[in-house]
């Protein structure tokens, strides 16, 4: 079985058919994810987005329930406690300090948008501007790559992975996620063979993914 889904979190929510199917970042997930659709104008656009929604980010996006996902991925799925991690599209840091609550050693957070970053508090990893399609990361180096509400890069996530390292992946909202992937549509995107392991917690969805 490539993917093994573990019993939903006793606070999962049930799942719900997401609604707004034209939501252009769910466009854009499956086409950087499958078709590499990325150029330097749609990287400026996104920056731009998520620029203008930084300020507030935290405000709105913040609280318990978004990180229920990522709690329980943390404690049933058998994520390494020693990095280096690297978090890509980290935001303003709503999963970091999860992050570093869980982690030791090194955190690298990495976002397209200064703004996020900016808003970002500083001791839960080091905060890096960067592209997700073209990583300042040495190929190998990472033991943990972190995705919350994230587009996934497959070829850069592959290169970036070292050797027994995890793909950490998480939709907040679940199938209602705008940057949302199946866990099986994670597995199917990278190159090469992959497993994983998946399940359900408080509004979201998670999976962790290993080489096969
Ligand atoms: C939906 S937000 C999620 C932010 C954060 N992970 C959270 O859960 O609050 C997506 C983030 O990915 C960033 N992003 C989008 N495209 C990116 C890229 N190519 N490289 C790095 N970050 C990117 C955005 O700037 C934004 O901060």
């Amino acid at each position: 079985m490539t993917v093994e889904h573990l019993p939903p979190a006793a606070n999962a929510v049930e799942p719900r058919p997401f609604a707004g199917s034209d939501h252009p970042m769910r466009k854009v997930t499956r086409q950087v994810a499958f078709d590499n659709a990325w150029d330097a104008a749609r990287a400026e656009k996104v920056a731009a987005l998520f620029d203008s929604m930084a300020a507030t980010w935290t405000e709105d996006h913040g609280g318990p329930d978004r990180l229920g996902a990522l709690i329980d991925a943390l404690e049933r799925g058998d994520v390494p406690t020693e990095g280096p991690a690297v978090e890509l599209g980290s935001g303003t840091g709503l999963g970091t300090e999860l992050l570093r609550a869980h982690q030791q050693g090194v955190i690298v957070a990495i976002d397209i948008a200064a703004d996020m970053l900016r808003h970002a508090p500083p001791q839960f990893g080091q905060r890096v501007q960067g592209d997700a399609s073209a990583l300042p990361v040495a190929s190998g180096s990472a033991r943990i790559v972190v995705l919350v509400n994230a587009l996934l890069f497959p070829a850069e996530v592959d290169r970036i992975l070292g050797a027994g390292g995890v793909v950490l992946w998480v939709n907040t909202n679940a199938e209602q996620t705008p940057i949302h992937l199946p866990v099986e549509d994670v597995v199917a995107a990278l190159p090469g063979a992959w497993t994983a392991t998946a399940s359900r917690a408080g509004t979201g969805t998670w999976g962790v993914v290993r080489r096969a």
